[in-house]
């Protein structure tokens, strides 16, 4: 009876034992190999009747089941005799393996820093789209009918008439959150914008901006000072000054650019600052009553003021970058720099 047999077999294997690579070769020709005990089993299945096949091939089966499972047991019993126990295998003294880790694009570190800033003192987040009517990018905003950023020049239309364009700021989104919310307003509005420029190291067609609103009762331009001068200090450090320059812009009166003193220099005169001591870094000011009563919000009670930074230039002033082009021409070297700003 072939039972009797495959029950021996069981019990040689269970039995077995190696302690060299030698012996472990020896078990490996007894159990394992076309020749072995186990080998012979499947060959000799040809002698057994039809009906008995099946239970017989199970049986087989579970044999060379047995057998390679006891193997793989040895196999390990001799390889940490060999090493002594395995944790010995690893040198603890080598040096670490070296881990490729990819890094933060400038420019998200800066708009994640931006935002971090603004959160913490009431700001949220608004988002509105990369296209945009004329309503939302100029009209609302103020801007006469034959102002020349409307001209072509500057702005990607996708349509004429009712024109529709790519926005050209992110002025846009406070317009659409006027539209939608009664004050206060505390809001940032960071994204992509489009003007038809030529690219250079200091200008390019694509390019980001944040925008800043706070509308309320009693909203004055000292808020707006207080509140620039925070950002400043907290994104390029306590010792930065910040001047108000008085400008123009259809949706602000009075207006005003905001300069930070020089990052590279400290204010002394370089020739990033062109040896003023002094970049800009965006354009502020008080909301215009006209765009307030455009977005239905009754500017007799209400104030606000309203900015609008280039995300670009901060990140040029925070990290000395001096050619915009690099932001967007995937160069390794540069990317690889800011590894570690996490
Ligand atoms: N939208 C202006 C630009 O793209 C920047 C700006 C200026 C935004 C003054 C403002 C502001 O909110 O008050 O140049």
């Amino acid at each position: 009876m072939y039972q009797d047999k495959v029950e021996q077999i069981k019990t040689d294997i269970s039995h077995a034992q190696a302690n060299t690579p030698e012996e472990l070769e020896a078990y490996r020709m007894k159990f394992i190999s076309k020749k072995s005990v186990v080998g012979e089993l499947f060959a000799e299945m040809r002698l057994i009747p039809n009906e008995q096949k099946k239970a017989y091939g199970q049986a087989v089966n579970e044999v060379k089941q047995l057998a390679e499972t006891k193997f793989q047991e040895l196999i390990e019993k001799v390889n940490s005799q060999k090493n002594g126990t395995k944790s010995m295998d690893i040198d603890l003294t080598l040096p670490a393996t070296h881990v490729a880790v990819g890094g933060i694009h400038p420019l998200t570190s800066t708009r994640q820093r931006i935002i971090e800033i603004f959160e913490r003192i009431g700001f949220n987040l608004s988002e509105g789209p990369e296209i945009e009517d004329d309503w939302h990018n100029f009209t609302a905003l103020n801007f006469p009918e034959n102002h020349p950023a409307r001209e072509m020049q500057d702005t990607f239309f996708i349509e004429k008439n009712p024109d529709i364009a790519l926005r050209t700021h992110t002025s846009s989104v406070q317009v659409r959150v006027m539209e939608n919310q009664a004050p206060p307003i505390r809001t940032l509005s960071p994204g992509r914008v489009f003007r038809n420029e030529a690219i250079s190291a200091r200008a390019h067609c694509i390019f980001h901006q944040v925008e800043g609103l706070y509308v309320d009762e009693n909203v004055s331009f000292a808020d707006l000072k207080q509140t620039l001068y925070h950002f400043a200090k907290e994104m390029f450090g306590k010792n930065t000054k910040v001047r108000f320059r008085p400008s123009y812009f259809p949706f602000t009166e009075p207006s005003a650019e905001i300069d930070i003193s020089c990052q590279l220099c400290g204010g002394k005169g370089c020739n990033i600052c062109k040896g003023s001591g002094w970049v800009e870094i965006g354009g502020s000011g008080m909301v215009d009553p006209n765009v307030l009563e455009n977005c239905n919000i009754d500017s007799e009670k209400y104030t606000g003021f309203a900015f609008g930074m280039g995300i670009e230039r901060i990140a040029m002033l925070k990290y000395q970058i001096n050619d915009l082009r690099l932001f967007t021409e995937n160069d390794i070297r540069f990317l690889k720099q800011f590894r570690s700003f996490l």
